[in-house]
């Protein structure tokens, strides 16, 4: 099966914005695409069954002001793996926010950068965006589960057709207009799930968890000294990691309504140990050096220790004074990993002593790290992370194995790009590496999408199969791998 689903017009084309074009051009088409009628390069695994989802940015109208890549709205693609087969499916995530705007024809929100030029009220931390719901994909309770960065309704969807079902009707209301920001936790042994959102009025942050059966059954305020700017949450078995980092907006501008984030260089970083189901009294607050951290690779206990690897960045606002104002080069420098001084990282919270022991654990610039999700909040010895360049660009992946210290890399063809790549374990597989990579991959040289599966054991040689996408699709931001055996009851 090959068929268009919808066809769209993208106003906010052509544009001078690079976060616009290229790799990072949106799709125009919703799509439902099947094998045999796909192009397949090689063979589908049999053993390979789920469902693979992204998320990403995929902006429809002209923005209201500079548009950002984290502004436009968002777009599931998924690859549904069924004894060798496959079906790709590509849907937007019909927020209130988005249908708005279809039923306008324009953009009503302005994006991230310019809250300024807000006139209705709007959604996020900073209370002036649309709901885009385009940053993260979780799958949760049988459904996917869509939400921005910046903190949005909860957006369902089916999982396998990507239709949107709409906030989730059974814990939304209860969030008010925070939301949930961008990484929740799924613990796929228990089936709990936990969030955070974050505002700019007390209480800056909520802590909370959601049952197997979707119910909101934990929802705490966690006391901060003032609004912070959190974007991940580290799970363990037992605990949370809440983030107060070196990075946020200025409380003083703040009070006038002004947005400038600063890196507080003299400030540490703040991790609260949180029970999974304590309140503020609870956590315990370490100190860490001052940094900033996108994305976590995984949070486990050892001992007395909560051990926490991920992105550290310790230049997170790099020195912008020799850049013009007007252009790209600025939104291209704060987007920069390399400049950030991005790298692995790990951090040993001392639940005895109540301190802290941070190393680095590479010096190359890699984030959006995947770990098999049977040892996500366990201890790991694997994690796959990208391989990053500036503009966001992921150009090949990096596996590393903290038992031997070795690393394998791949790096993609120029003008390709792959995805956030998560590990999808082998029917069967017992091994912690005994499974696939699976990823989303733009093309720039042919000008078409693709899904690139790899063989986790051993990256270096590439893809083992490649399935040809009936069009273009844009860099992306967020994906999770659901197995089957997660997905039964859910209609395909
Ligand atoms: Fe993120």
């Amino acid at each position: 099966m090959l068929e268009v689903h919808k066809a769209y017009d993208l106003p906010c084309l052509p544009s001078d914005n690079p976060y616009l074009n290229d790799g990072w051009r949106p799709s125009d088409t919703e799509w439902t695409a099947s094998t045999p009628d796909l192009q397949v390069i090689g063979d589908i695994p049999k053993d390979l069954n789920g469902v693979y989802l992204r998320n990403g940015h995929n902006q429809i109208h002209a923005s209201i002001g500079k548009y950002h890549p984290f502004d436009g709205d968002g777009m599931l693609h998924g690859m549904h793996f069924a004894n060798g087969t496959a079906t790709y499916r590509n849907r937007f995530v019909r927020t209130t926010g988005f249908m708005a705007e279809e039923a306008a024809g324009e953009s009503l929100w302005p994006g991230i950068i310019e809250p300024r030029r807000a006139v209705r009220r709007g959604w996020g931390s900073i209370g002036a965006m649309k709901d885009n719901a385009g940053t993260d994909v979780k799958v949760h309770a049988g459904r996917a589960l869509a939400a921005m960065s910046q903190c949005s309704e909860p957006y369902r969807l089916d999982p396998v057709t990507l239709d949107t079902l709409g906030p989730d009707p059974a814990w939304a209301r209860a969030l008010g207009d925070r939301g949930i920001c961008s990484h929740y936790q799924v613990d796929e042994h228990t089936k709990e799930m936990m969030f955070f959102n974050f505002g700019e009025h007390a209480p800056y942050l909520n802590y909370g968890v959601i049952s197997p059966e979707n119910k909101l059954v934990h929802y705490e305020p966690i006391d901060l000294p003032h609004a912070t700017w959190p974007h991940d949450l580290g799970m363990s078995e037992h605990y949370c990691v809440i983030h107060d980092l070196s990075m946020f907006f200025e409380p003083e501008a703040l009070k006038k309504g002004q947005h400038r984030l600063k890196f507080h260089r003299d400030r540490p970083a703040r991790f609260g140990v949180i029970p999974r189901f304590g309140t503020s009294r609870d956590v315990k607050w370490f100190e860490g050096m001052p940094c900033y951290i996108l994305h976590l690779a995984n949070t486990y206990e050892v001992g007395d220790e909560i051990v926490m690897d991920g992105a550290i960045q310790t230049n997170p606002v790099p020195d912008l004074s020799a850049l013009p104002k007007e252009g790209y080069a600025r939104m291209h420098a704060l987007l920069s990993m390399d400049l950030q001084e991005t790298r692995m990282h790990r951090w040993r919270f001392n639940m005895v002593t109540g301190q802290t022991t941070e190393e680095d654990l590479d010096d190359e610039v890699t984030e959006f790290s995947m770990v098999n999700g049977q040892v996500k909040g366990r201890r790991n010895r694997y994690v796959y992370n990208a391989l990053m360049k500036p503009n966001w660009q992921v150009v090949g992946l990096k596996k590393y194995d903290w038992q031997t210290g070795k690393t394998q890399r791949w790096e993609t063809p120029a003008g390709c790009f792959v995805s956030e790549t998560p590990f999808a374990a082998r029917d069967g597989g017992v091994d912690e590496d005994d499974g696939y990579l699976v990823t989303f991959m733009t093309n720039l040289n042919t000008g078409r999408g693709e899904c690139a599966i790899f063989d986790a054991r051993d990256i270096t040689p590439g893809p083992i199969c490649r399935i040809i996408l009936p069009h273009h699709i844009p860099m992306g931001a967020h994906t999770v791998w659901t197995p089957a055996a997660a997905l039964q009851g859910v209609a395909a």
